[in-house]
This record gives structure tokens, sequence and C-alpha cells, in this order.
């Protein structure tokens, strides 16, 4: 297919009833609100209950992106789901998603990157489009990280919450869409932001469980100035590669791991807090799910005008990092 580009057609988000604000986690852990504010910029994060599970939220984020995109879902012939807290480990999210969406005439899989599995989906997808190998891709970012939070570590359970979002893509004319993409990983950073216990390597027993070797472990200082490195890094990567620069973005929409380090990314980029998209304070940081959510929430609230230059960058456990910037 010649001189095509990858564009959004249509974005949604879901997430669930359930809230946990800080003054909850007070109860929980030795912390305090002011703390958390001042520090990572939450004040409340979702909560899935007990019987709610991912790709009940990715579904829903689905169906309304597809909406949106005015499109039927048998059009569908790709759907990436990016989560790191899949449904179960065998069939994969994506072929559960869909079936429950009825998009039969999909490949489906799934994306294990962290926090930047939403922007790897937008990458891989980008390309099949652009090679002619898919002319609708639904991509997903969907996490219930709560279930592997330890509510006694209060390191890593004041940030993480949990929600999905969701945009089908397809083929726009090659001045709109995504104009340049770009994705990075360092396994050397592995064990800064890992679940120890559950896979091959230390498989799930009574007692792995007992021991709460499931749950997340962070080294959040460390992992911090490896995020704004990266995050700067890739985002001035992809803006060089189309020709712009960052007077030129109209929204930048960082993946919402802390409020520090987007005000510390934004600042290093030269993007004003004008031009900056937060929802940190109502959502914390749910991983893949971050930034289509924050995209969708972007679109209702008509942030985002035709023409626009968008820039998504993201960083995550693995570690993984990406850059997506798009021309609306
Ligand atoms: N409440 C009160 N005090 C706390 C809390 C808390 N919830 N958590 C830590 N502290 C304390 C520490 O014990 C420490 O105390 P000490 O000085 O007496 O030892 C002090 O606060 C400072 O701890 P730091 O870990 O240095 O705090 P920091 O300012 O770095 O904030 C945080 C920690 C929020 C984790 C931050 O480092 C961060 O956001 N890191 C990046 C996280 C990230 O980007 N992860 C990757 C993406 S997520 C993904 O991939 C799924």
């Amino acid at each position: 297919m010649a001189n095509v580009n990858a564009g959004v057609l249509g974005t949604g988000h879901a997430y669930p009833e359930g809230i946990l604000t800080n003054a909850d986690l007070e109860k929980m852990v030795d912390t305090s609100d002011e703390w958390i504010t001042k520090r990572v910029g939450i004040k409340q994060r979702r909560k899935a209950a007990p019987g709610e599970y991912t790709s009940l939220f990715a579904v829903r984020a689905a169906r309304q992106a597809i909406e949106r995109a005015r499109i039927d879902p048998s059009e569908i012939d790709l759907l990436l789901c990016a989560t790191v807290t899949p449904d179960q480990i065998l069939p994969s999210t994506g072929c559960l998603i869909q079936a429950e969406l009825g998009a039969n005439n999909a490949a489906a899989m799934d994306i294990v990157a962290a926090c930047s599995g939403f922007l790897y989906g937008l990458t891989l997808a980008d390309t099949m489009i652009r090679t002619g190998q898919s002319r609708c891709a639904l991509v997903i970012g969907a996490e219930i990280l709560t279930q592997y939070v330890d509510y006694t570590d209060r390191s890593t359970c004041v940030i993480f919450g949990d929600g999905a979002g969701a945009a089908i893509l397809g083929p726009v004319e090659a001045e709109r869409g995504i104009l340049a993409a770009r994705i990075k990983s360092d396994g050397r950073f592995a064990e800064q932001l890992y679940s120890p216990g559950g896979g091959t390597r230390v498989p799930p027993t009574a007692e792995t469980i007992a021991t709460g070797q499931h749950f997340f472990k962070m080294k959040g200082n460390e992992l911090f100035k490896v995020a704004v490195r990266s995050m700067t890094e890739i985002s001035r990567d992809v803006l060089e590669e189309a020709g712009v620069t960052a007077d030129d973005v109209s929204l930048f929409i960082p993946h919402q791991a802390n409020q520090r380090i987007t005000d510390a990314v934004a600042s290093k980029l030269g993007v004003d807090d004008a031009r900056v998209y937060s929802n940190i304070a109502m959502h914390g940081n749910t991983s893949s799910a971050s930034i289509p959510i924050a995209l969708d929430e972007c679109v209702e609230a008509g942030r985002i005008k035709p023409n626009d230059l968008v820039l998504l960058a993201s960083f995550g456990g693995g570690a993984t990092w990406g850059g997506v910037l798009l021309r609306w």
C-alpha cells in the first residue's frame, strides 16, 4: 500500500467503580495524603472489586473505540492487547477480548511491555498498516494492577491503579496519523520493577503466594532517573525523525507514572504546563492503560483538534520505553 500512515480513528476507556483514596491508604500503611500528593501527585486510584478481571474493562474500552470509529468488529484484522496482568496465562487476553467482541477476522495477541505496552502496540500496528498487512487494528492497554500490589508495602501500594484504554487505527493520508514511532528496551534493568513469583522460574505454590512473591517489587528511586532520561531521549528522537521541534507540539501525553517524572520530562523537552496532560491525581499509575485512557479523556474533552501534533512517551518495567508522534 503506497503512501499511507496509520491514524487513530476512535478511542475509548473504562475503569472499575471502586475508588481507593489516599485517606484509605493512610489506614493501611504508614503514609500520608501529603507525602503521596507531593512525591507522586496521586489523590485516588481505581481498584477492581473481587470478580472483576482485565478483559472486562478492555472490552468496554474497545467497544467505545469501535463505536466512535464507526466500524464493525468483523473489520478488525489485528488485535493487540498490552497487559502485564492478563486474565489467565493461556490463552492470551487478546484472544479472550476477540471472542467477546466478535472480532473473528483478527490476529489477536498480548504484548508484555509494562507501561510502554500501548506504545509498543501503536508502533507494531503502524508498521502493519503502512505495509498493507493490516487495514484495521485495535490496540488496547488494560490492567488490574491492584491484584499484584502488596498492601503492606508503602513504596508501591500508593502508586498503582486499574483501568483500560483502546484505540482503533486505520490507514489515513501520509501527512496525518503516526509520523514517527520508536520503541526500546534494556533488560539489564529487569529487577528494578518485577514480580519474582508465579512463572516457570518460581512456580506458584502455597508458599510463594504466602510470601507474596507474585507482588510487584520496585526500586522506585532508581527507576525514576532512568524514566526521565529515557522518555526525554525518545521524545527528542521522534520529534527529530518527523522534522519538528517541541515548540510545534500541541499536546504532550506522557505515561502517568509520577507527576514529578512528567514535570521533569516536560521541562527538559521545553513543553510548558499548558501543553501537558496529566490525570495521575485521579487514576494513579495504570501501566499500559495510562496513555490510552489519557488520550481518550483528551479527545472527549475536545483538547485535541484536527491537525494538532500529539506527542506520546512512556517508560515501564523491563525496562521498556517508547515515543509516538501523531498528527491528529
Ligand atoms: N509514604 C511515606 N513515605 C514513603 C512512602 C509512602 N508511600 N514510600 C516511600 N516512602 C519513604 C521511603 O521509605 C524513604 O524514607 P527514608 O528516607 O526514611 O528511607 C523516603 O520516603 C524516600 O523514598 P524514595 O523511594 O527515595 O522516594 P521517591 O521520592 O523516589 O518516591 C516513588 C518513590 C514514588 C516510587 C518514585 O521513586 C517513583 O515514582 N519512581 C518511578 C516509578 C516508575 O516510573 N516506575 C516505572 C513505571 S511503572 C510500570 O512499569 C508498571
